[in-house]
């Protein structure tokens, strides 16, 4: 099938108003056609009546000599004023008769006839062309119980038709190009001239998609052609939005690339000096300087990861096999010596549990949800873990703090980046991100509760592949937690 790709507008002889012209010509000949068909029918009868009438006056003339006989010449004269060749007049006592009776073509009664036998007959009349010889019973006017039969031919009736159907033509010419002009000017003044106008402006958008100039005016018309223009300029503003905000975040992304690449040089030097670090004998730097080298060696492959992703290749998540507890107790080591204040990390975390993901990945969720609950709480609060397995064998962690909620300006566009961030110093990725990472794992993470006396976000991972991620027999909370930070 091909499809019309041409947008260019069509010629006069094609347009919507051509065609508008047209039809409507077309349907006002069709709406006088229709209006035609009973009034020639109407007009045959009323002709004939009139006939009967004038026949049967004549007749009177009759009643009136004693002999019952007239003159032939009168005769002749009174029924050629009648347009009749002869005329019976049928009443009870006695029958009355001018002229002599000829052989006829076809009877016809009018009393009684409906209005399909009176248009088939008109339409008969028509196809004879005046050349038969008709013989017309009516009753006669205002004489009870009389009735009139005319004998005539149909050659001044056939005349008149045809003069009565030109006429009837002419009148729907010139009312269907009346109608048809009144028409075309007014559907060309509301909705042709808009629609091309729109139509114009809809081409050059697509050539100019950016242009502010090409954007549609505003309208105030109310009708469906002013939802239409309304809605075309809604959509065209939000497009060019969108397409400014692509533009903008391609040129983010080249800027993020240059800044990561050099970062992750400075971030390989900063891993050096720590595992220096690590020969120092001082207890407290040795406690923390594996800590600070964990953070600076995921540091550097977050930086190749971007670098990666820029490039065009999205890494696959490295999932393997591990204890959840490991990974938590892991992230609230690394949080402490961020934080100044007195924060618990609670953890009850099912005995045994393991989840099948990407550790580093997961540890970047749980580091974002735990600097996020630890900075609502201003540093001073409990962050609650809890982590299970479901019926399923999917892994369910509820993540809650007991922060003041989260601000109504954040909960909006919480999961969508940089539209979330409520916080000052904030840059909204943090959720953005850490759905992400959860949800390429196959899971899923949703903000479950958050008010005034607290948030609790919710993680589920997938089952691992080879049965429950533990013990079959251990559903009591693992020893050890919760600890403090
Ligand atoms: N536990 C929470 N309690 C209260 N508000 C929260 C909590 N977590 C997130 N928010 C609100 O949601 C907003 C969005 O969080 P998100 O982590 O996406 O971005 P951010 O923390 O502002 O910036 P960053 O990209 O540095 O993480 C925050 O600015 C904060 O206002
Ligand atoms: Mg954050």
């Amino acid at each position: 099938m091909s499809r019309n790709t041409d947008t260019t507008l069509p010629p006069l002889r094609r347009s919507l108003s051509a065609r508008l012209l047209l039809f409507t010509i077309l349907f006002v000949m069709l709406s006088e056609v229709l209006i035609y068909v009973p009034s020639i029918a109407r007009f045959r009868q009323s002709f004939l009546l009139e006939r009967a009438n004038e026949a049967h006056l004549a007749t009177l003339a009759l009643d009136a000599t004693p002999t019952g006989r007239l003159e032939p010449e009168l005769e002749q004269q009174l029924l050629q004023q009648s347009g009749v060749l002869a005329v019976e007049l049928w009443r009870p006592m006695a029958e009355l008769m001018l002229g002599g009776m000829p052989r006829v073509d076809a009877s016809y009664e009018l009393d009684g006839a409906g209005a399909p036998e009176l248009i088939r007959d008109a339409f008969l009349t028509m196809a004879a062309g005046g050349r038969r010889t008709i013989s017309v019973i009516t009753p006669a006017r205002g004489e009870p119980g009389i009735k009139v039969e005319i004998f005539l031919r149909e050659d001044n009736l056939f005349r008149e038709m045809v003069d009565y159907s030109w006429r009837i033509l002419n009148l729907s010419i010139v009312i269907s190009l009346i109608t048809a002009g009144l028409v075309y000017a007014t559907l060309q003044w509301l909705m042709v001239r808009p629609m091309r106008r729109l139509t114009l402006n809809l081409v050059g958008y697509r050539k100019a998609p950016e242009d502010p100039a090409r954007m549609l005016p505003p309208t105030r018309r109310g009708d469906e052609i002013g939802v239409l223009q309304r809605e075309l300029a809604r959509m065209q503003s939000e497009l060019r939005q969108s397409l400014a905000q692509k533009t903008r975040l391609a040129a983010l992304g080249t800027a993020v690339s240059k800044i990561t690449h050099d970062l992750r040089g400075i971030l390989n030097s900063a891993d050096l000096i720590a595992e220096r670090l690590q020969r120092v004998d001082d207890p407290g730097v040795k406690r923390v300087t594996p800590l600070l080298v964990g953070s600076l060696d995921r540091a550097v492959e977050l930086c190749t990861q971007t670098l990666d992703l820029a490039r065009g290749d999205q890494a696959v998540p490295q999932r393997r096999r591990f204890p959840l507890l490991e990974l938590l107790q892991e992230v609230g080591a690394s949080l402490e010596p961020c934080e100044k204040g007195d924060v618990r990390w609670a953890l009850e975390v099912e005995r045994g549990l393991e989840v099948e993901a990407d550790y580093d990945r997961l540890y970047r969720v749980f580091m974002n949800l735990g600097r996020n609950a630890v900075r609502a709480m201003d540093n001073h609060g409990t962050v609650r873990i809890e982590a299970d397995t479901e019926p399923g064998g999917r892994v369910r962690i509820s993540f809650s703090d007991d922060g003041p909620g989260i601000p109504d300006a954040a909960r909006e566009h919480l999961f969508t980046p940089f539209a979330g961030a409520a916080s000052a110093g904030g840059t909204g990725l943090g959720l953005a991100t850490a759905r992400d990472l959860v949800r390429a794992h196959g899971g899923d993470l949703i903000l479950e509760r958050s008010g005034p006396d607290g948030t609790t976000f919710r993680i589920v991972l997938p089952a691992v592949f080879d049965g429950p991620a533990k013990a079959a027999n251990a559903r009591r909370p693992q020893a050890g937690a919760p600890f403090r930070l």
